[in-house]
């Protein structure tokens, strides 16, 4: 019997040991007894981390709808799979249940398959948190199709870049999005991206804000009628395991957004089983994650896991702040909510505002408290610990990547003993290491170093689309035989892990991954413009935000400094999304390299976090004189 549900200590011991002892029998036994297989696999798993090459139930086929819907609608049809709330409080919540879900999945997977739309075909999802999304998500995995979902809040540009990237021939939006007391023109934002996507040929749209659209005669269709007139039930295609599920992109520290592809069978038994075991689900809880459908949070643990779990699972069209700060609280209260899951930035906004918020409402149902996205401070771990949770539900901090498709170190609630911003213990399964910037292995306790895994895991992303060279030099170069996951971490004297942060530059902000150079190269394009560079410092809601260093073309007083800010700001807008916009522009007339021409961010790093007692020997650089200048006129 395998041990698919962790409930304390020691089992997690007994468990992580023989999933360290013997990997293969032990996912083995938690896929063959949990999840419905069409066939079985003929190997657990081969792997070769220097091609890198990961082969997960090799042989076996399933679909992971019908895990996720099929086969509950005996035990739970009438049970609610996805609680609906919307932006508005006013507006009712809608209680999707298990057998609408099928008929809505189906009948959207029967659109799909109308419009031309077959297995292995790339669909892109562009849609605002509403049903219509997760339905979209379910029925191009139904076919076999393989989704990519934009985050709604990207702009144009970047939509056209992933759509472009991963030759979509289908993009599935809505006429708007709300956000708050505001609206958003998706289908216009979808339009122009289109400009620049020759290979779309149809545009579904969902309709959500009645506003007025233009439909382009031959490409977009309202997706209603057809999903009226299709049929309610659609055969679920036979998927071989290592069949790609989905694509999803996220910002490298140089170059293009990656596209991670994770495929149908190691990722349904990984994030099903660190869905049950991290959560704590049980029969008839209600569950809330309130990231957005267009993150891998939102993949893995508002839709996939969930689900294979036969769990209710919220999906929150809304912001946090309305239309007030206790809109959490207030949808816990409704709809009593028993695991809560959201990001440290969240709390760390929420935790700003007046206690009343939290007060008004009856937070009882909640067990556990989960945080995800960057590191946790010691202040919101406590304010979330002791005000939401009035110190009964354990605050799990869990530690995972787009990349890792699952939650990899986090606390076992009830099991593991929590401490503030330690995302603790490895699940069972991963094994971590910690090392040196000599490429050698740290071990022991009361250690730091560059977070690497060292044994494959079965939700790992198997590559990075079209770019499998991107993907062994990014992960499996950096360290012999090892996936290297980017970030620093510290062991403490129990074995207890805490992530220190990137060792790269990519920039964690409000929780959203940042790539310095996208925002560089958007802030380059404005005519004035010679260079730029962009850092990450200390913020007290977003974790850290965004300081450019920029080089003018011409250097005058006539230029209104303001007027550029803003300027480059709408630029990055533009090209990005409103989340990659800077805090502080300071223009300057140079900017710290090495001599061979490298920008030393640590430098300007630390200027931007105030932190210039220690800046390290700068006379290497090629250019001294510079650092002094950028010093006397930094804007801190
Ligand atoms: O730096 C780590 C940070 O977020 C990065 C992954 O970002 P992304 O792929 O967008 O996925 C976010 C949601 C899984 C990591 O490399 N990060 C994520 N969770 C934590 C974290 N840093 C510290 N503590 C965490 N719990």
């Amino acid at each position: 019997m395998s041990n698919y549900h962790i409930k304390h200590l020691e089992e997690y011991f007994q468990v992580y040991r023989k999933s360290v002892r013997d990997p293969e029998t032990f996912w083995a036994e938690i896929a063959g007894e949990h999840f419905l297989w069409r066939k079985k696999w003929d190997t657990v798993l081969e792997w070769d981390f220097t091609k890198p090459e990961l082969k997960w139930f090799e042989g076996a086929e399933l679909n992971i709808t019908e895990n996720c819907i099929d086969r509950h609608l005996l035990t739970r049809g009438s049970q609610t799979a996805i609680l609906f709330e919307p932006n508005d409080p006013k507006e009712e919540a809608q209680h999707i249940t298990y057998e609408e879900l099928h008929e809505r999945v189906c009948r959207f997977a029967n659109v799909l398959k109308s419009k031309g739309v077959e297995k292995g075909d790339r669909v892109c999802i562009y849609l605002p948190m509403i049903p219509e999304l997760a339905v979209a998500v379910l029925a191009c995995a139904r076919i076999g199709a393989i989704h990519s979902v934009v985050f709604a809040g990207f702009s144009s540009t970047a939509l056209a870049t992933r759509i472009n990237d991963s030759d979509c021939k289908m993009v599935l939006t809505s006429d708007g999005s709300y956000r708050g007391a505001k609206t958003i023109d998706l289908k216009g934002i979808v339009d122009k991206a289109l400009e620049d996507c020759s290979g779309v040929e149809t545009v579904l749209v969902a309709k959500r804000i009645n506003s007025e659209i233009t439909m382009k005669d031959g490409r977009d269709e309202w997706l209603q009628p057809l999903l009226d007139a299709a049929e309610p039930r659609c055969t679920p295609e036979r998927m071989k395991a290592e069949d790609p599920l989905f694509i999803l992109y996220t910002s490298g520290s140089t170059g293009t957004p990656k596209g991670m592809v994770h495929t149908c069978g190691g990722y349904m038994v990984y994030t099903a089983y660190t869905f049950k075991n991290v959560f704590q689900y049980r029969e008839g809880d209600v569950y809330w994650c309130t990231a957005d459908i267009g993150w891998i949070t939102g993949h893995s643990y508002i839709v996939y896991g969930p689900l294979t779990n036969g769990a209710t699972t919220v999906m929150f069209e809304g912001v946090p702040s309305y239309p007030d700060f206790g809109r959490f609280w207030e949808v816990v209260e409704k709809h009593k909510v028993n695991q809560f899951y959201t990001a440290p930035t969240a709390i760390r906004a929420l935790a700003k505002e007046k206690l009343e918020f939290v007060e008004k409402y009856d937070l009882s149902s909640l067990k556990v408290l989960g945080t995800v996205g960057e590191p946790i401070n010691e202040e919101a771990w406590h304010w979330y610990n002791d005000n939401i949770g009035k110190g009964n539900s354990p605050v799990v901090d869990t530690w995972w990547q787009t990349e890792t498709g699952g939650i990899m170190i986090s606390p076992i609630p009830f099991a593991t003993p929590t401490i503030p911003t330690f995302a603790t213990l490895p699940l069972p399964g991963i094994q971590p290491a910690l090392m040196d910037e000599k490429g050698e292995e740290i071990k022991g306790n009361l250690v730091s170093g560059r977070l690497c895994i060292k044994y494959p895991w079965p939700s790992m992303a198997r590559t990075i689309w079209g770019n499998h060279q991107r993907y062994k030099d990014t992960y499996f170069s950096a360290f012999e035989n090892k996936y290297f996951t980017g970030d620093g971490a510290l062991r403490d004297a129990t074995g207890y892990y805490r992530i220190t942060g990137r060792v790269d530059d990519v920039i964690i902000v409000s929780g959203h991954n940042l790539g310095t150079a996208p925002i560089e190269d958007a802030i380059n394009e404005h005519p004035a413009v010679a260079e730029s560079a962009i850092v990450g410092y200390p913020h007290e809601v977003k974790g850290n935000a965004l300081y450019g260093y920029v080089i003018l073309k011409e250097v005058g007083e006539s230029r209104d400094h303001d007027n550029l800010r803003k300027e480059i700001n709408q630029l990055i807008s533009e090209r990005i999304g409103p989340i990659a916009k800077l805090d502080k522009i300071q223009f300057t007339s140079g900017l710290p390299k090495t001599r061979s021409g490298k920008i030393m961010r640590r430098i300007l790093r630390k200027i931007a976090s105030k932190d210039t007692d220690n800046l390290g020997d700068t006379s290497t650089l090629l250019n001294p004189e510079v650092v002094q200048e950028v010093m006397d006129n930094a804007l801190v």
